[in-house]
């Protein structure tokens, strides 16, 4: 079994943060979502993975390196372009050749691990073709939507539908042998001119190959869009188990049990409200953290209140007057007051910003 992680794209429903920055590296509870996705392959037994990269492939190999620091092996395939999850599958063909093998969205985020889905699919290999995984969502209209035959296998899979035939949405996680590839060269580009996976899976199907659904019962989300990526980021803080640095200085300050704080942290005469994860070399002065906030290496947040936010390496947040919440900050940013006004504020920062409140 190989593993495969898409993580070319172009992530433009993350501007401005991702003109400068892979999607799939915007850390999630202080770690980047395609390390967790790694580390979510391989607790499921795969360790031989290939990465799709596109134009910010030379920062996803910088970080990920050969796999080593990740117990697993990386091979890089690069995409001309991203025209596709399934010109994705088709670039990967060389790598994957007969092997049966997962895939699974460099941006997607699930709870319980992909374990048991691995295993239903390994053991079941001589009967089954593909195994989606689809989760109940409120929103079907929304998504990728399976309607379901009497026995519980796929009848049909309908991209964003009207009329949704169940509410029972297709997660960015799929398990397939060789006949995807026959499938991803015989369709043709969709409407918005890209190679639709549903479209091959579709194609599985109507030529009479068997593929299962299996049903995912915890949260999954798909890092999108930065509301989706604070919902990660709360989701991931709420099962952390905190740990406290032996080297972090806390000063006069209050610091709740569901909080974790890294090598080199220093809290002064301020609140952090858990849960909540606080980087190295950080510093925190005369200011309040509330829940659902992540904030990563060597951050300078001094007289402000930040809350449900992620805020990246380098930046410095300094005396708002206002609290900052459900924002996105990239690195090297700094937001500082200019003159006194402000009432509330959400912010999505790309890298090297300078933003004054007035
Ligand atoms: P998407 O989120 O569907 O696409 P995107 O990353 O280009 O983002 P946006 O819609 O905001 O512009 O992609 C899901 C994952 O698959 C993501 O990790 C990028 C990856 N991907 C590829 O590797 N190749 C592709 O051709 C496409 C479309 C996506």
């Amino acid at each position: 079994m190989k593993g495969l992680i898409l993580s070319g794209g172009k992530g433009t429903r993350l501007y401005p943060l991702t003109y400068t920055r892979a999607k799939q590296l915007i850390p999630v509870a202080n770690k980047p979502v395609l390390v967790r996705v790694i580390e979510t392959i391989r607790e499921a037994g795969v360790t031989d993975i290939g990465i799709i990269i596109g134009q910010t492939g030379e920062e996803i190999k910088a970080a990920i390196g050969d796999g080593s620091q990740f117990n697993v092996k990386v091979t890089y395939i690069p995409q001309d372009e991203p025209r596709g999850l399934a010109h994705a599958v088709k670039t990967a063909e060389p790598f994957l050749r007969d092997e049966p093998f997962v895939m699974f969205l460099g941006d997607n985020v699930i709870q319980g691990g992909i374990a048991a889905l691995i295993r239903d699919f390994s053991t079941h290999l001589d009967r089954w073709n593909s195994q989606i995984v689809l989760t109940p969502v409120d929103n079907p209209s929304a998504f990728g939507v399976a309607k379901l035959n009497p026995d519980g296998s796929i009848a049909q899979l309908i991209e964003k539908p009207k009329d949704p035939p169940s509410n029972l949405a297709l997660v960015g996680i799929y398990m397939f042998d060789h006949h995807i590839f026959e499938a991803v060269n015989s369709i043709t580009p969709s409407w918005r001119n890209e190679y639709e996976i549903t479209d091959a899976i579709q194609w599985l199907i109507t030529n009479g190959y068997t593929v299962v659904p299996h049903i995912h019962r915890g949260w999954w989300i798909d890092t999108g869009k930065r509301i989706d990526m604070l919902e990660a980021n709360a989701n991931v803080l709420d099962e952390i188990v905190p740990t406290v640095a032996p080297d972090v200085v806390i000063e006069n300050s209050q610091i709740d049990r569901r909080v974790t704080l890294e090598r080199g942290v220093r809290i002064v005469n301020s609140v952090v409200q858990g849960p909540a994860i606080i980087g190295e070399d950080t510093v925190i002065e005369n200011s309040y953290v509330g829940p659902y906030t992540s904030i990563f290496h060597h951050v300078h947040i001094s007289n402000c209140e930040v809350e449900r936010s992620i805020i990246l390496e380098n930046s410095s947040i300094c005396d708002l007057d206002v609290r900052l919440y459900g924002s996105l900050i990239g690195r090297n940013a700094t937001v500082q007051k200019k003159d006194d006004k402000p009432k509330a504020l959400t912010l999505n920062i790309g890298d090297h910003s300078n933003v004054w409140i007035r």
